[in-house]
């Protein structure tokens, strides 16, 4: 007999509390299996706690004897209003305040609080970034706790296989290239059978209806840790670097992508990429573009997770200052009029004003970039039990979806879809 388990939802944020009770099959032993069984899990969903209270005695009179009781002045009795609680000795005797606007009127309880939340968050907000290279094991991430460098073949699929499971159905690779196919021009970004082409054909052909974003920029396989072509002098290189975004892109669509990102910064790369795209029949995948990206030292895990970091110099001439606001305006008018689909800020948690500068500015979609940094710093303080890692994850989640996002790029995507669906690892 299967043994039914039963979840509550650990971290629910706001709204009402969902009994959900998961029945697997009875041997839920090889990843393979579970992901079969998985689709067979019988879910009971209860909005209430409560197990049907028994219903009231009935005394068999019809509608009319209860009205004529009722005007003859017999009113059956109803329980009496509670006696009002009293409070701690001590208590000062304070005279009513005069104020007709109680704001925690709408917060007192939990229902009333569910039924005025204006913010909500699903695993289909969530996007879940992979980074992948060619060996067969996964490798941990040291900066990164909980991720890993996963193989293509194997660890990727279960990657995506745990997250679908939890509603998260879009992903976003990113490749740890072999040294020694980067090259100063970073030709193996268009390769068509590189790692990155390779891992979407696999996805494709295991989860057609999965919505793979992908990276475009050269870091992943510039020699010298940049995104763009680096000159002699140091100068990363625009309109050239634009010509081999586009050869990225077009080998990513190829690939079966649907959504590809560019994170470059370079100007202009948003409409060049769309106009190759068209030209070689991928008018149906969309473009997301890094609108305003920082040039942030939030990144770092991230750049540890790929050995990406620049060899020299810093990002700073294509990332944007920190320290500025107006510029993403610039950032979104090129992007709009160029056709991008998606509009990305990134990172996430201290530009929440940059995401509610483009939502209100753009009818367009938004992306927020939870980024490496952003999650390495929650982790590390729920290890040293700083803080309660679940709640201080859901919270910044969702203060990113109020501040404007659509979507969010979180390592979390995972983690947070189980404890939306009321999974406790
Ligand atoms: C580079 C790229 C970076 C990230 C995504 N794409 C790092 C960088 O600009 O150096 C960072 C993501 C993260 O920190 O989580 N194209």
């Amino acid at each position: 007999m299967a043994s039914a388990a039963m979840l509550n939802s650990p971290c629910n944020v706001g709204a009402v509390k969902f009994e959900v009770k998961v029945k697997p099959s009875p041997n839920l032993l090889s990843a393979r299996t579970s992901i079969r069984l998985n689709r067979r899990r019988v879910l009971t969903i209860r909005a209430s706690n409560e197990s049907g209270s028994e219903p009231l005695r009935k005394m068999g009179l019809t509608d009319e004897e209860c009205e004529a009781a009722v005007v003859a002045g017999n009113a059956p009795e109803a329980p009496p209003v509670p006696p009002k609680p009293a409070a701690p000795s001590g208590t000062p005797i304070v005279s009513t305040l005069p104020i007709n606007r109680r704001p925690r009127r709408n917060r007192r309880s939990s229902a009333v609080r569910a039924a005025f939340q204006e913010t909500s968050i699903s695993p289909a907000n969530l996007v879940y970034p992979l980074f992948i290279h060619e060996g067969e094991e996964d490798t941990p991430i040291g900066a990164m706790p909980g991720c890993y460098r996963l193989g293509w073949r194997h660890g990727l699929v279960e990657e995506v296989a745990k997250a679908r499971d939890v509603g998260v159905n879009s992903i976003v690779l990113f490749p740890k290239v072999p040294d020694a196919l980067k090259t100063s021009t970073g030709d193996e970004a268009y390769n068509e059978n590189g790692l990155v082409p390779r891992a979407i054909r696999l996805l494709k052909d295991k989860y057609p209806d999965l919505v793979i974003y992908t990276d475009v920029a050269l870091d992943p396989y510039s020699s010298d840790g940049h995104d763009g072509i680096v000159r002699e002098d140091g100068v990363i290189m625009n309109d050239e670097t634009v010509h081999q975004l586009c050869k990225q892109a077009v080998a990513q669509a190829r690939a079966g992508a649907d959504v590809v990102s560019p994170s470059d910064m370079m100007d202009g790369r948003v409409g060049a990429i769309r106009t190759a795209l068209d030209a070689e029949g991928f008018q149906h995948v969309s473009i997301m573009s890094y609108t305003a990206k920082y040039a942030s030292s939030f990144y770092g895990p991230f750049r540890e997770a790929l050995d990406s970091n620049p060899r020299f110099g810093d990002k700073k001439t294509y990332q944007m200052n920190p320290a500025n606001y107006r510029e993403a305006l610039v950032e979104l008018q090129a992007d709009e009029s160029e056709g991008a689909d998606i509009l990305l800020v990134k990172p996430g948690l201290p530009y929440l004003d940059i995401i509610r500068l483009l939502r209100d500015k753009s009818p367009l979609p938004i992306a927020a970039y939870q980024v490496s940094g952003e999650y390495s710093m929650i982790k590390a303080g729920g290890v040293l039990k700083m803080i309660d890692e679940e709640r201080v994850m859901m919270e910044s989640l969702m203060c990113l979806r109020r501040a404007g996002a659509d979507i969010i790029l979180t390592y979390f995507a995972l983690q947070a879809g189980r404890c939306l669906c009321g999974e406790k690892r």
